[in-house]
Order: structure tokens, then sequence, then C-alpha cells
């Protein structure tokens, strides 16, 4: 075997195993100027966006024509030579450039006495690059065999930087893959969370968590209106020492990127605030405490723009065009759960309208139990919340002591407006007010939970009240605790029958009646609370 097809043939093996498109081009180039007798050698690749050849790699090239070669793209449009390569898509050998056709003007000097072999680097039928090697005329001109050699050289290489380049974009492809899929993840993750929730704290605490995971910035802020004006609803910070403007709570007056985003109802960005142009005295005090890139993204609801996300970091251009498009989605996710709260928030406020005049039809038939209802709810839900109780316990625990007494809508307004103590044989028609009461309300879906307690607030603790004599924890805790702040607010409201008694004395009246009417677990409590909302003084000691 001739030494050169030998020689080939090791060299093409060790291309095969490079892994990088530089290495490739590297050896190729070395191996075309050892293997054949050249004076250069030097490698081109397209460049498909700008459609031109940019130089890769020359080897053995004059220092005198190395910026010439550094410096000039090879435009197809401009060089007939390579026009006709790519045309072709096979070897050119031009031996007299001189004359050629092919050989612009400007490039003769350069190919004076050499014998030029151009050839295209051609993978997958695709021209990818080309190689140039030039010969002294002293020698005889590139033999058929060296053509072949060295083109099936020049192909081979091209086909390895082929694989190398699919293999690298197949792999970025995935990295790329990869991170979307992510960010779909966390956006289904803050959908579900944002709209599983219907408190605006949370909602808005959720979304800020999670934005921080998915877009790495030093600050973010939820702006919203307040009194016709923005103001700033929530802000995470950790690292920097934010302007007071940008506190929770405080008021932005005047021109800022926020109020922009706002007003146009589009992302605004600053990528750089030192490079910026202008700026407005707020986002000047934010570059002053640090941040560099700004991002404001409107929070739109029903075609209308409720609010502003403002993101911002330490690092300029930090917010890329994949950044904006994430922050966008969980913008309008934001938007969707906070309306969804509102509106939620305005039904419970009707709701809670509506059961509060129902109750105030009670209160109104008797002078005497005027506001007890309301009291009686206040009570049961600051009392639940003593005790530690979720906020579910809570509301149910303020809804059955607003409606607790529902039930003497039924009973003749003599019994109630009756000023002294009631007779034996008018105590049993005052005892079907619980379950009148669930009569009357069990039509309302919204009230399932808080029937319990309605229905068993005249329950005892040692099982002797009614109307199912339950008995200890037995009884609903709702219950249990609107027993005991009912028979609070009655001893210290004033009856016809007696005056109202001081805190101290009701608590007093409570604990004696304590493990027997009432839960003592519950009176406890109760002391607890009132010990925190009175003075010491008015409350006695336990003993
Ligand atoms: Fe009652």
């Amino acid at each position: 075997m001739p030494d050169i097809f030998r020689k080939t043939i090791e060299e093409s093996e060790r291309l095969a195993s490079l892994a990088d498109v530089d290495d490739v081009i590297k050896a190729l180039s070395r191996l075309l100027k050892k293997l054949v007798k050249s004076r250069w050698v030097a490698v081109y690749l397209l460049d498909r966006e700008r459609r031109d050849f940019a130089p890769a790699r020359c080897c053995g090239l004059s220092p005198h024509f190395l910026p010439l070669f550094q410096e000039m793209p090879l435009d197809p449009e401009r060089l007939p030579l390579i026009k006709e390569m790519l045309r072709k898509k096979r070897h050119l050998l031009i031996t007299d450039a001189a004359s050629s056709p092919h050989i612009s003007p400007a490039l003769r000097p350069v190919l004076r006495r050499l014998t030029l072999l151009a050839l295209p680097m051609v993978a997958r039928n695709q021209v990818v690059g080309a190689v140039f090697i030039a010969r002294g005329n002293v020698h005889p001109p590139f033999s058929t065999d060296e053509i072949v050699v060295i083109s099936d050289l020049v192909a081979h290489a091209a086909l390895v930087m082929s694989h190398i380049r699919l293999f690298d974009e197949s792999l970025d492809m995935s990295v790329e893959m990869a991170k979307r899929i992510d960010v779909i993840l966390t956006l289904d993750e803050i959908n579900k969370a944002i709209s599983s929730s219907l408190s605006h704290e949370k909602i808005i605490h959720t979304a800020m968590e999670n934005i921080e995971r998915i877009v790495s910035c030093e600050f973010v802020a939820i702006v919203g209106m307040d009194a016709d004006e923005l103001a700033v609803r929530s802000v995470h910070c950790t690292k920097i020492t934010l302007p007071s403007e940008f506190e929770a709570g405080a008021r932005l007056t005047g021109p800022s990127l926020a109020r922009t985003a706002f007003t146009r109802g589009r992302n605004e960005y600053i990528p750089s605030l030192t490079r910026a142009r202008r700026r407005s005295p707020l986002d000047r005090n934010l570059q002053t405490a640090g941040i560099e890139s700004l991002l404001a993204v409107p929070l739109v609801s029903k075609e209308t723009t409720t609010g502003v996300l403002l993101l911002g970091d330490t690092d300029p251009d930090c917010f890329v065009r994949e950044d904006a498009f994430v922050i966008e989605k969980i913008a309008s996710q934001l938007s969707v759960a906070l309306e969804n709260a509102r509106l939620y928030e305005e039904m419970q406020a009707l709701f809670i309208g509506t059961v509060t005049s129902l109750s105030n039809a009670i209160d109104a038939k008797s002078s005497w139990t005027k506001g007890h209802s309301e009291r009686v709810m206040h009570l049961a839900a600051d009392l639940a919340r003593e005790m530690g109780l979720p906020d579910t316990i809570v509301e149910r625990a303020k809804l059955g002591g607003l409606l607790h007494d529902i039930g003497k809508i039924g009973i003749i307004e003599a019994l109630l407006e009756k000023p002294e103590m009631l007779d034996e044989d008018e105590f049993p028609p005052m005892r079907l007010h619980p379950e009148k009461g669930i009569a009357i309300l069990a039509p309302i879906e919204q009230l399932k939970d808080v029937l319990p307690g309605i229905l068993h607030h005249h329950e005892r603790f040692d099982g002797t009240g009614y109307p199912n004599q339950l008995q200890g924890e037995d009884i609903p805790l709702i219950a249990r605790i609107i027993s005991v702040v009912d028979a609070y607010d009655a001893m210290v409201s004033p009856r016809p029958y007696h005056q109202g008694l001081s805190p101290g004395k009701a608590m007093e009246e409570l604990e004696r009646c304590s493990g027997t009417q009432f839960d003592p677990r519950v009176v406890a409590c109760f002391r607890r609370y009132l010990e925190k909302k009175l003075t010491p003084q008015r409350v006695p000691p336990t003993v």
C-alpha cells in the first residue's frame, strides 16, 4: 500500500475519534499540510446566518498574509471561486491564478506562483466549509490520485464535524427541553398552589416564593391600587436594603417603571439602570440600593390592569426574553387568582351581611338582647383563635356565635321580652330554639358545618343540658365555645332581671360552673383571653 494511503487511513481513524469541531479542523489542516506537498492550507467554515465562509484555521501561511486570512470572510457573492465551488459541490484546481476566471484580481497577488486546490466540505449533501491547499508551482500540480485522497479526507472530516455538531445540538436541545419542562412543571405547581387558595396573602406569598425559585432575581414586589394610588402590597428581598418607598404598604407616588407598566398595560424593562438615559427618582433610589436590571409586568384581570409585578436584580441584563415569558405567565395566573380571591371576599361579605341581618332580626325581637348575637360572634371567634384552632374552625365558631339563637325567631315575643325570670312552664317552648334554628338554617349549604354548634350550644358538660343531654367531649367543640361566650355576654349585659356583672365576676361564675356546665379547658382559655384583653385588675387571679 502506498505510504500516502496508509497515512490517510490512520489519520482518518484519528479524526473520527475527536469530539470537538476545532480539534477536527486543526488536525485536518495539519494533516493536509504534512500529507501532500503544500505551501499552506486554509480551512473555512460556513456561517449560515451571514451566508459566508468564516476563517477557521490555517497552516503554513506566511505571517504577511495571516491578517488577511483572519480578517476576511469569503463571500460567495463576491468571489467567483467560492460561487463556482458551491455550484459544483466538488473541487476546483487552479493552476494559474493570474489567468483563472475564478480568481478575483484582489487575490491574484496572494496566489502568485501557486497551484490552488479548493475543496468544499460536504456532509449529507450540505456544504459546511471549504478547504484551500496551495502548492508552489516549482512542484507539479496535484495529481488525480492526490486529489482523490485529499477529497476523501476532507469529506471524512466534514462528516465527523457534522456528527459532532449534531451531537452537540441534540445535547443543547435536551438541556433546553429539560429546562422548559422544569418551567412548565413549576408554572403548573404555581397555578395549583395559588388557585387552591382564596386568601390574598397566601396567594401573594406562594407566587413570590415560586417566582424566586424559577427566575433568579434579588427582589420581587407586588404593586396594586390602594385608594387611587399605587402601593407596594408585598415585597420580598433578602440580600439588599431597599429604599423606604419600596417597603410593604408604601405608596409609589410619582413616576416609576411600575407606574409606566401599569398605565400602559405592558411589560417595561430597564436592562441597566446605570446605562439608562432617563430614570425616575424612585427607580434611581433602587439603583442606589444596588438594583441594576428592573422588569415590570402588569397584572391584568378581565382586560383591566389591577397591579404590577416588579422584579429587580443587582446584575445588568438579568431578565432575558424567556424570563419575561415565564413571569408573564405567572403574572397572568396571579391576576386570576387575586381576582377570584376578591370575588370570594365580596361573596363572603355579602353572606355575612345577610346572616347578620337575620340575627339582628332575632335580637330586635327583644330590646334586652340588642347586639348580643354579634358580640357572641366576636367572642366565639376570639376564643377559638386563643385556643389555637385552625382558621376553618374559627370561621365556624364565628358564624355559629352569630346564629346560635336564630331559632328564637319562632318564639313568641312575650317570652323574649319578659322582664323577669321565666316560669317553669315557659322553659319547654324556649328550649326548642336550638332545633328550630337548625330547621331554619338547614337549607343553607354553606352553614352545614356550623349547625352542630348551634344545635348543642345549650348542652351542659355534665350531660344535663338540652336538646340531647350530650356529655363532655361528645358535645361539639364549637358548641362548648359558644356556650361559654353566650353565658359570659348574658352575664355582663344588663337584663331586666339583673344588672350586668363585671367581667371579673362573670369569669368567676364561669369558673364556678367549669366542669358542670362548661368545658374546663374552654373556660381556662377564655380566662387567658380575657386577661389579655382586659386590664389585670378586672379579672381576679385564679385561686
Ligand atoms: Fe340560646
